[in-house]
């Protein structure tokens, strides 16, 4: 998928940064036990392992699922290397291969007392498949699968009691700003065409809530996580302006067939990109952090 490039998610990173809701963050970290069993779907570069270490997180064990091998490849790659420039002691372990069918056991690498590991694989089998754990992450991830299942599967992941965190769950906001006349139409045929693929729904945020309300558990907290990306000083801050152009090439691909087009996209993203190149494009994300309690 387009998405798992791995400058686009590491461009994402200080968006993320900006929108987590510290509301649910702290109700989170709050309700964390001391050494945590974490399991993350969708982990992408691996970047809340640095944030589980921000929390105090230091003991544990945080086990990453992605279906992307390259993603995996490069947190393996990546993660370790970041965290000891950021002043972590770390250790890497060989990597010898499990027997056909078997789980490696042994960690990519230990940073403190949390013992790390990044996989490829289906994150939905690999959540119906644990039991026990004290935290599921789901970062980015939600309006990607089919969200009954997905709520099933992290339920029977977690102990009673467990946490789930669903944080930056799109909820069928796109905003570009300065205004367009095509604005309205593209961001309709947009939200279509992400609709229309099978699995996912661009109301993610407000039907997962839906969904974890009617469950068992509690759902603990719930607060906004907007992605806004905009200049400042005329240019556009880390390596948000790729961030940018990626969302840009997003909407021509979904849109980029002749029957989902829409009358005026090629002149609404020659202005977007136009902007984009003059540090006047600003964009927002409509998304919500979601924290649920097993029963
Ligand atoms: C939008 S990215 C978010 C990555 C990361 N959580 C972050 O926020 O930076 C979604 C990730 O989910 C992965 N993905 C999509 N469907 C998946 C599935 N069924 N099982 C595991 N990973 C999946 C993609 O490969 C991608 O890396």
């Amino acid at each position: 998928m387009t998405h798992a490039l791995p400058r686009y998610l590491e461009s994402k990173h200080s968006v993320d940064e900006r929108a987590f809701s510290r509301r649910v963050q702290d109700r989170l970290v709050e309700s964390l036990p001391a050494e945590p069993t974490v399991l993350e779907a969708g982990c992408g570069t691996g970047v809340t392992v640095p944030r589980l270490l921000s929390w105090g997180v230091d003991a544990g064990t945080y086990r990453g699922v992605d279906t992307d091998e390259c993603i995996v490849a490069f947190a393996r790659r990546v993660r370790p290397a970041a965290l000891r420039r950021a002043g972590h002691s770390v250790t890497e372990h060989a990597r010898a291969a499990a027997p056909d069918g078997e789980r490696r056991s042994a960690p990519d690498f230990t940073v403190a007392d949390l013992s790390v590991s990044f996989e490829s694989g289906d994150a939905l089998d690999a959540l119906e498949a644990a039991s026990d754990r004290d935290l599921v992450v789901a970062q980015a991830f939600a309006d990607l699968v089919p969200l009954d299942r997905l709520v099933s599967a992290v339920e029977s992941a977690l102990r009673p009691g467990g946490l789930a965190y669903l944080p930056i769950t799109f909820d069928g906001g796109t905003i570009f700003q300065p205004d367009h006349p095509a604005d309205e139409a593209v961001e309709r045929a947009y939200h279509a065409a992400i609709d229309r693929r099978p699995g996912r729904d661009v109301r993610a945020g407000r039907h997962l809530a839906d969904r974890l309300r009617r469950r068992d558990g509690e759902l603990l907290s719930i607060g906004s996580s907007d992605w806004i990306v905009r200049p400042t000083d005329g240019g556009y801050p880390a390596d948000e302006r790729y961030f940018l152009s990626r969302i840009l090439q997003f909407v021509a691909d979904s849109l980029g067939d002749a029957e989902r087009s829409v009358d005026g996209l090629d002149s609404w993203l020659a202005t977007r990109r136009e902007q984009l190149d003059a540090g006047d494009l600003v964009y927002v994300a409509h998304q919500y952090d979601l924290l649920y309690r097993a029963p």
